[in-house]
C-alpha cells in the first residue's frame, strides 16, 4: 500500500494533490463519520499533514496512531501541535520557518501604519462621501515613537529592520538577550511597555506566552499606546484589550490574529480604533506556495530516508 498519511483538516488548494503523487493520503475532513474512518486507518498512518493552525494535533490524536513517525505542518507557529508530546514519543514535527518572515513583517508594518494613521477609517470616510464636507480629522503619527518588539525571532527581526527604516526606535523583550541584536533588551515585558508606545507582538503562542499582554502591560503603554499582533491571539488578554481600547487606556490596535479564530468578538469590531485583518500575514500567493513546497519537501525527504528538513526544536532528530 506504500506510505500512508492523514490530513485531518482541509489544506491549501493543491497541496493534497502534490502529496498524493507519492503517498496514500486520507483526508479525514471529507469522511462522513470521522471516528469510524480514523479507527479503520489508524495503524497504517505514518505521517500527519497538519494544515491550518486552527486544527489541533493533540496527544489524544497522535496516541491513536501507533505507527506515527512524523507530523509535517504548514506554518511557522505550531502551538496547535503537541510538539513536546511528539518529541517525547519519538515523533518528528516539522514546520515552515524562514519562508514567511518578510511577508508577515510587511503586514506588521502595514497594521502599524493603518492603526496609527487610521487608514481604513480614512478610506471609509472617502467612500462614504464625507470628504466633500470636511477633511478627514488629523491623526496620531509614527514620529518620535519607540517600537517594543515582543519576540525578536526571525519575524521580529524583519519587523525591527522595517521599523528602523520608518525612523522608529526599536527595543525588544524575549526570554533572553541576544548579543548580536543591535537593540536595547528589556528583561521584563512590563519594563519594555513603560519604555515604548508601539507594542509589536511577534512571539510564539502556546501556554507559556498565554495572556502575556494583559491589562497592566496595556496601561504601561499608555494613552498613546498601540498594540499590533501578528503572532497568535492567545498572547493577548482579548477582553482586557477591548476594555483598554474602549476606555482610552491605549490609543489603537492593529490585529491579524485573535484568541478564537475565525471568530472575532463583536465588541472588538464595534470599536473605531481597531484595524482588524483576517489572519493574512503570510497569505500572499508567493509565500503560501513556498510554505506548501516546504511541507511537501519535508514529507518526501522523510520518506526518502533523508530526515526532516525543518524540524521543530522539540523534535528528537540529530
Ligand atoms: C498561517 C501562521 O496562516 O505560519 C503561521 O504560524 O500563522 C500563518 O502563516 C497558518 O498558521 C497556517 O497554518
Amino acid at each position: 500500500m506504500g506510505f500512508e498519511a492523514l490530513m485531518p483538516a482541509e489544506g491549501m488548494a493543491g497541496i493534497a494533490e502534490r502529496i498524493e503523487e507519492r503517498v496514500t493520503l486520507h483526508q479525514l475532513w471529507r469522511a462522513q463519520n470521522r471516528e469510524a474512518a480514523l479507527e479503520a486507518i489508524a495503524p497504517r498512518i505514518r505521517a500527519i499533514v497538519a494544515t491550518w493552525h486552527t486544527a489541533k494535533i493533540d496527544a489524544a490524536l497522535m496516541q491513536r496512531l501507533p505507527n506515527l513517525e512524523i507530523v509535517v505542518s504548514f506554518g511557522v507557529g505550531y502551538d496547535h501541535i503537541d510538539a513536546a508530546w511528539a518529541g517525547a514519543h519519538g515523533v518528528v514535527v516539522t514546520h515552515t520557518p524562514g519562508v514567511l518572515d518578510e511577508d508577515v513583517a510587511d503586514i506588521a508594518m502595514a497594521l502599524t501604519l493603518a492603526a496609527v494613521r487610521r487608514l481604513p477609517q480614512a478610506e471609509r470616510y472617502l467612500r462614504e462621501g464625507r470628504w466633500r464636507n470636511a477633511p478627514f480629522p488629523l491623526t496620531a503619527s509614527l514620529r518620535g515613537r519607540t517600537m517594543g518588539v515582543l519576540g525578536l525571532g526571525r519575524i521580529g527581526k524583519q519587523i525591527a529592520k522595517r521599523a528602523e527604516a520608518f525612523g522608529l526606535d526599536v527595543v525588544y523583550h524575549g526570554r533572553k538577550a541576544q548579543d548580536e541584536a543591535p537593540y536595547l533588551y528589556y528583561p521584563s515585558l512590563l519594563g519594555m511597555a513603560r519604555a515604548c508606545d508601539i507594542l509589536m507582538i511577534a512571539a510564539p503562542g502556546g501556554p507559556e506566552t498565554r495572556h502575556l499582554v494583559d491589562r497592566e502591560v496595556m496601561a504601561a503603554l499608555g494613552p498613546d499606546g498601540v498594540v499590533v499582533n501578528i503572532a497568535r491571539g492567545s498572547l493577548v488578554d482579548e477582553a482586557a484589550l477591548i476594555e483598554a481600547l474602549r476606555d482610552g487606556t491605549i490609543l489603537a490596535a492593529g490585529l491579524d490574529v485573535y484568541e478564537n479564530e475565525p471568530s472575532v468578538p463583536p465588541a472588538l469590531l464595534e470599536l473605531d480604533n481597531v484595524v482588524a485583518l483576517p489572519h493574512v500575514g503570510s497569505a500572499s500567493r508567493h509565500t503560501r506556495q513556498t510554505m506548501a513546497d516546504l511541507v511537501v519537501a519535508n514529507l518526501f525527504s522523510w520518506i526518502d530516508g533523508k530526515g526532516p528538513l525543518t524540524p521543530t526544536p522539540e523534535t528528537p532528530w540529530r
